[in-house]
């Protein structure tokens, strides 16, 4: 979702371009005389290569590489010398109303928005003058397709569990107008936002819905529980009464060692408006709460999202947080995972860090937010052993980056004496976690996407842009950052420690005078087992050869530093999500919003012409010769 939303965030802490202009600026001094890379990775300004080992032993991130991705060979822990198999023929740059893919490689549309959970259920085509209904809708695939996983049945190959994000559809492109004129209008689109869990199955060689006793939708009316410190607080009651509903702005996603899916609310803010007299409180105003909300106007039949109304206050404190969904038992209660801190989520990327504790990498998208880190206070197999979940116990940093390459992970607890000063016990700390952050002085982000771990113990974080960066200066390259960047860093201790070392991997307009690598606006990323790094974009591309680029999928080689285009998307859509069957000859990745929901632009996936509306849909990749993808 291309999001370019004002900043709330008036913490007065240090920028991280501030961060970096001196940080760019010592090593391009160090660096004099050395020339970028062709592809512009400035890694190469200190000699680095992406998955270069640290100065700690490399630490296999076993739990990425064996579920539902398979074993990997590991090759960039090797110290990024062996070359990764990486020989597919770039894709043009392209545009257009249809999706574009090296000659290599060949796709299929897979469950785009009101598919039937199950076969023979109520369908959504695209007919503009026949949507669904609000109950339809419950029995379909929701829209704004984005962060998802497979769960492998038997080898997961040819068969699987996907979980699936609904980030968001507007209302234009949901229900074919601007406001919604009824309750049955909100219905619709409340149960078009949230997750599906769809069984899939590939027939006679094409991938398919399967009929199943595990599919199901959960979306914003589907009841959901809240676990960790802040599961009691009154914080999270309204007067009203009502039980907790829903989850909301699904926007990127994680997954555990114990089989569960982990699903990110982002943006729940835009949901909310008021239709009376509302003074906005601090805390509303950090997390950007206003009467208009951003459009949806739910507030205008649903009270729950009215915040004028006092007996749904609180209300909105539900929303904002990291859920945990078991995709292979369809009566689980969603839960809430309240010690994972609550913010504008776009990820929750676990790994597992020294004594076998769960360690959950978090970014917070928006101008100037922050970069955060879980972990859990014990090994997470004897946590469940002792009926503890792993993601209810443990601490919570926000991250400082320093000017020397270094940077420290900062416990958001209120036994810190500045956090004491200033919220009344934990459950407030998590509640306003940005709060929190501002308070400890971390870092202010250029809107922090995706994080992705690679095997070798590096994490890879996708910076997207920041239109109200200001300031630049000559060793500072990124000043204003309308492309975005990704950076990179190693925790010291196995992802324990409380410090780290950071690096620059590549400034996206760095990229744009080579066509076949050229991207902007960095978003989805997946580190493979092999360790090619996948990147995926939204929102501000760059023109290349007269052409506009769509929202694209790229391939890097650390050990190279080559970027490659694999696949582009349709005009007005945005490419995310990513996962694979176990032998990696199968990627799932997603379109969301083809032509931002206006069948003037494209028909997509419905052929050109037929006047249907565009759908969100998954896309299924394979190589021609059946080869790993990327390779
Ligand atoms: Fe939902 Fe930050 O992308
Ligand atoms: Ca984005
Ligand atoms: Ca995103």
């Amino acid at each position: 979702m291309i999001h370019d939303n004002g900043s709330s965030n008036k913490s007065g802490n240090r920028s991280f371009e501030d961060v970096l202009n001196v940080r760019m600026s010592r090593r391009s001094t160090l660096a004099r005389g050395a020339a970028l890379s062709a592809t512009g990775f400035l890694a190469a300004l200190a000699g680095n290569k992406l998955f270069a080992p640290g100065a700690e032993a490399a630490t296999a991130q076993g739990f990425s590489n064996t579920v539902a991705q398979g074993a990997g060979t590991a090759i960039a822990q090797a110290g990024g010398s062996q070359l990764i198999n990486f020989a597919f023929l770039p894709a043009a740059a392209a545009t257009g109303p249809v999706p574009n893919i090296s000659s290599d490689y060949q796709y299929d549309v897979l469950i785009p928005w009101g598919t039937p959970l199950q076969p023979g259920g109520p369908v959504y085509d695209g007919n503009p003058a026949t949507r669904p209904t609000a109950e339809q809708q419950t029995q379909q695939v929701g829209i704004g397709h984005d962060g998802m996983w497979l769960f492998p049945i038997g080898t997961g190959n040819d068969h699987g569990i996907l979980a699936i994000n609904h980030e968001y559809g507007t209302n234009q492109h949901v229900l074919g107008k601007e406001v919604p004129a009824s309750l049955e209008d909100v219905r619709l689109s409340q149960h078009a936002h949230g997750v599906s869990v769809v069984e899939i199955k590939k027939t006679n060689g094409k991938w398919q819905v399967a009929k199943s006793n595990k599919s199901r939708r959960i979306h914003g009316n589907t009841p959901v529980t809240f676990s960790g410190p802040a599961a009691g607080s009154a914080l999270l009651k309204t007067t009203a009464g009502n039980a907790p509903l829903g989850t909301l702005n699904n926007c990127s996603n994680g997954k555990t060692p114990w089989g569960t899916y982990l699903t990110c609310e982002e943006n729940f803010n835009g949901y909310f408006g008021a239709t009376g007299q509302w003074t906005r409180s601090p805390a509303q105003a950090r997390y950007g709460f206003s009467a208009a909300g951003a459009g949806y106007g739910w507030h205008l039949f649903d009270p729950r999202f009215d915040l004028s109304n006092p007996s749904y206050k609180n209300e909105e404190n539900r929303f904002g947080w990291v859920v945990e969904i078991d995709p292979m038992n369809p009566a689980q209660t969603p839960v809430k995972r309240t010690a994972l801190g609550r913010f504008k989520h776009e990820n929750a990327e676990l790994v597992i860090g020294k004594s076998k504790r769960a360690v959950v990498y978090m970014g917070d998208d928006e101008r100037f937010d922050y970069i955060y880190k879980f972990v859990s206070d014990g090994n997470w197999r004897l946590m469940q052993a002792r009926g503890i979940s792993p993601l209810d116990q443990g601490k919570l940093y926000v991250a400082k980056f320093n000017d020397d390459g270094t940077g420290n992970w900062l416990e958001l607890t209120i036994d810190n004496p500045v956090l004491k000063a200033k919220f009344a016990d934990q459950a407030e700390v998590l509640t306003y976690t940005r709060l929190a952050a501002d308070a400890l002085g971390a870092t202010r982000m250029d809107r922090p996407e995706w994080i992705a771990a690679a095997p070798n113990g590096d994490i890879y974080c996708t910076l997207t842009n920041n239109t109200q960066r200001t300031a630049p200066d000559a060793p500072n390259p990124l000043a204003p950052n309308p492309f975005g960047h990704i950076i990179k860093w190693r925790d010291r201790n196995n992802h324990v420690g409380l410090t780290f070392k950071w690096d620059i991997v590549v400034l996206a307009k760095d990229t744009h005078s080579i066509e076949k690598s050229a991207f902007g606006s960095p978003d989805g990323l997946w580190g493979d087992p092999d360790g090619r790094l996948f990147i995926q974009t939204d929102g501000n591309q760059p023109t290349v050869n007269g052409v506009q680029l769509n929202d694209q999928m790229l391939v890097a080689d650390p050990n190279t530093d080559e970027i490659r285009r694999i696949f582009s998307g349709v005009t007005g859509s945005e490419v995310t999500g990513i996962t694979v069957t176990p032998d990696r000859r199968t990627m799932f990745v997603n379109l969301q919003h083809p032509g931002d929901g206006d069948p003037s632009v494209t028909n997509f996936p419905a052929p050109q012409g037929s006047g249907r509306v565009p759908r969100d849909s998954t896309i299924v990749i394979t190589r021609k010769n059946g080869g790993i993808i990327g390779s």
